[in-house]
C-alpha cells in the first residue's frame, strides 16, 4: 500500500528546490520539509532573520515567513536530512557540460550522481527518491542503478521522475496552481505505490485531474521548453524582418495570436531569451538527436539557439550603428541584468552578452538592476570575458544604485530586462541628465516610444524600423 509521507527532504536549495519545497511545506502543514544544501551561505540566507532569501521570487518571502520554523527547515546537514526523510527530492544543479564528451551540449550529471551516491551511503531505511532537476531521459534509471547497487538489506529505494515546470518570476503562482503535475515511475506495484504517495502530497492543493498518468517519455519537459523557445526565436526572426521592412513586430504578433491554433502568449519579441532552462534543454535535445543519428533533427533545434545568439548580436550591432558607428569611450546605461523581470536570476541573461559586446567596443557601461547583487554581476562579467582581469573590467563597468544614476551623463540607455519600474522612471529627468543626442534602445518592447520621442529621445525599438517616421 502507498506510504503516507510525513517527512520530506529536498537536496538542493536553489531556484527549483527552494520555492517548490517551501510551497509544499505551506500547503502540507502535517509534513515536515527540510531543504538541505552544501552551500552554507545559501542556507544561511534562507534562514536569515530578516528574510533576505538567496533568490528573489514574488510571493516567496510570504510563503517562507508562514512555514519556516513551523514545518519548513533549511540546513547544511545533508546526511541528517536524508536519514530522517521518507521522501527525498533531488533538485541539484545540472549545468551544461564544459568539457569531455558532449561538452557544450550534454547536461553535467555529476551533481545528480554525487547526491544519489550520498543517499545510497547514508540511508538506513527505505526512501522514495524523486528526481526533480531538468535532466534528460534515463537519469532516473542511472539513479536506480546506483541506489540498488549500494542499498542495505531492508532498505528499498523507489525512484520517481517529477519534472518541474515553474517559470522564474512566477514560480509561486505556478506552484500554487500548476498546469500539470507529471509523475513517472516503474510500472511495478512498488513503483505505482510510490507514485501514489507523491500524488497524495500534491493532492493537498492540486486538483486530481491535473495529475497525469505515469510518464514514460521523460523528454516531455525538454520538448515543452524547446517548443516555447522555438516560439521566441520564430518571433525574433520575424522582428528582424519587421525592422527591415517597416512593420511593427508587436502588431504582427498581436494579429498572429488571434489564431486560436497559435494563441497570444509567449510571442513577445526580445533581445533574446535567457534563463537556466531553454538553451540547456535545447542543447540537450540536439545532443540526444545526434546520439540517435538524426542530424536533420539536431540541426533544426540547434537553429533555435543560433537565432537567439544572432538576435543578441544584431541588437548590439544596432546600438553601435545608431551611435554613428562607434561607441568607443561612450557611456551606455544598461537597465536590467536579470534574464527576465521579477527575478534576480542572471543565468544565460542576454544582458551579459550585450555588455560584453559593449566592452569589446571599448564603451563605458553603467549597469542597474533592482534585484541582482553586485557580486553576481561581477561574477557573470568575469565569466563572459575570462581573459580580462577583473580590475580591467571594473575600469569600464560601473554598477549603479538606481536607473537615474545609471543614465547620468550617458549617450544611450539600453533596456535589457522588462522591469516594470523602468516604464515609470522620470524620463524627463533622465533626458536632462544625459548627453545629447540622447538615445534609448528598447530590447523588451517595454516603453512608450512616442512619449519618449516627444521628450527628445531618439528611440530604437526591437522589431521596428529605425526611422523615426514610423
Ligand atoms: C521556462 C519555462 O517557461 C518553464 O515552464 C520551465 O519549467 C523552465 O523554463 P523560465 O526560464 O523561468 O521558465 O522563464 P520564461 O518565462 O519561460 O522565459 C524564458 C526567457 O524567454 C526569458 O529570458 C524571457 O524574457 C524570454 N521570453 C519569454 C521572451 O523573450 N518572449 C516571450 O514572449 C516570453
Ligand atoms: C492553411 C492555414 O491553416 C490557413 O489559416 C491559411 O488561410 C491557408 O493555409 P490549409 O492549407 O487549408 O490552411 O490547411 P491546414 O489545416 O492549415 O493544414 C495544412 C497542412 O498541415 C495539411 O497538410 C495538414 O494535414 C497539415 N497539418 C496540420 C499537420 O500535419 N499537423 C497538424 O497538426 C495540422
Ligand atoms: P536549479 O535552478 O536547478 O534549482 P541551482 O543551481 O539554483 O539550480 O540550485 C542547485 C543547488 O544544489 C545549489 O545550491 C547547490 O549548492 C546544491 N547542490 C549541488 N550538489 C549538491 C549535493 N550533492 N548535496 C547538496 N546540495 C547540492
Amino acid at each position: 500500500a502507498p506510504l503516507k509521507v510525513t517527512k520530506i527532504c529536498c537536496i538542493g536549495a536553489g531556484y527549483v528546490g527552494g520555492p517548490t519545497c517551501a510551497v509544499i511545506a505551506l500547503k502540507c502543514p502535517h509534513i515536515q520539509v527540510t531543504i538541505v544544501d552544501l552551500n552554507k551561505a545559501r542556507i544561511d540566507a534562507w534562514n536569515s532573520p530578516d528574510f533576505a532569501l538567496p533568490i528573489y521570487e514574488p510571493g516567496l518571502v510570504e510563503v517562507v515567513r508562514q512555514a519556516r520554523g513551523r514545518n519548513l527547515f533549511f540546513s547544511t546537514d545533508v546526511d541528517k536530512g536524508i536519514e530522517e526523510a521518507d521522501l527525498i527530492f533531488v533538485s541539484v544543479n545540472t549545468p551544461t557540460k564544459k568539457s569531455g564528451v558532449g561538452a557544450g551540449f550534454a547536461a553535467d550529471l555529476n551533481y545528480v550522481e554525487l547526491a544519489t551516491r550520498r543517499i545510497a551511503t547514508v540511508a538506513t531505511s527505505s526512501k522514495i527518491v524523486v528526481e526533480k532537476s531538468t535532466v534528460p531521459c534515463r537519469t532516473a534509471e542511472s539513479m536506480r542503478t546506483i541506489l540498488e547497487a549500494n542499498s542495505r538489506p531492508n532498505c528499498r529505494f523507489d525512484i520517481l521522475s517529477n519534472p518541474e515546470f515553474l517559470a522564474e518570476g512566477t514560480a509561486i503562482a505556478d506552484l500554487f496552481s500548476p498546469d500539470r503535475v507529471l509523475i513517472g515511475s516503474l510500472q511495478t506495484q512498488e513503483g505505482i505505490d510510490a507514485c501514489e504517495s507523491l500524488k497524495q502530497v500534491y493532492a493537498n492543493w492540486v486538483p486530481p485531474h491535473s495529475h497525469c498518468r505515469p510518464l514514460v517519455f521523460r523528454a516531455v519537459q525538454l520538448a515543452a521548453n524547446a517548443m516555447l523557445a522555438q516560439r521566441i526565436s520564430s518571433v525574433n526572426a520575424l522582428s528582424a524582418l519587421c525592422e527591415a521592412t517597416g512593420a511593427n513586430i508587436d502588431e504582427v504578433a498581436h494579429a498572429i495570436g488571434y489564431d486560436s491554433r497559435i494563441g497570444p502568449k509567449f510571442l513577445k519579441a526580445s533581445v533574446g531569451f535567457g534563463g537556466s532552462c531553454f538553451q540547456k534543454d535545447i542543447l540537450n535535445l540536439v545532443y540526444l538527436s545526434e546520439s540517435c543519428h538524426l542530424p536533420e533533427v539536431a540541426a533544426y533545434w540547434r537553429q533555435v539557439v543560433e537565432m537567439n545568439e544572432y538576435q543578441k548580436r544584431r541588437f548590439s550591432k544596432r546600438v553601435v550603428d545608431t551611435l554613428f558607428n562607434t561607441i568607443t569611450g561612450k557611456r551606455i546605461a544598461v537597465l536590467g541584468f536579470a534574464f527576465k523581470a521579477d527575478t534576480g536570476d542572471t543565468r544565460e541573461s542576454a544582458a551579459i552578452t550585450l555588455i560584453r559586446d559593449f566592452q569589446s567596443e571599448k564603451a563605458l557601461v553603467n549597469i542597474y538592476d533592482p534585484q541582482v547583487s553586485h557580486e553576481q554581476i561581477w561574477t557573470d562579467l568575469q565569466e563572459a570575458s575570462p581573459l580580462a582581469p577583473l580590475n580591467t573590467i571594473k575600469k569600464q563597468v560601473t554598477i549603479c544604485k538606481s536607473a537615474i544614476e545609471a543614465c547620468k551623463d550617458a549617450e544611450a540607455v539600453v533596456i535589457a530586462t522588462e522591469w516594470k519600474e523602468f516604464k515609470d522612471i522620470d524620463w524627463e529627468a533622465v533626458y536632462a541628465s544625459m548627453n545629447k543626442p540622447a538615445f534609448v534602445f528598447d530590447g523588451r518592447l517595454l516603453i512608450d516610444a512616442d512619449k519618449l520621442r516627444k521628450i527628445g529621445f531618439t528611440v530604437t525599438t526591437i522589431g521596428r524600423p529605425s526611422s523615426t517616421l514610423v
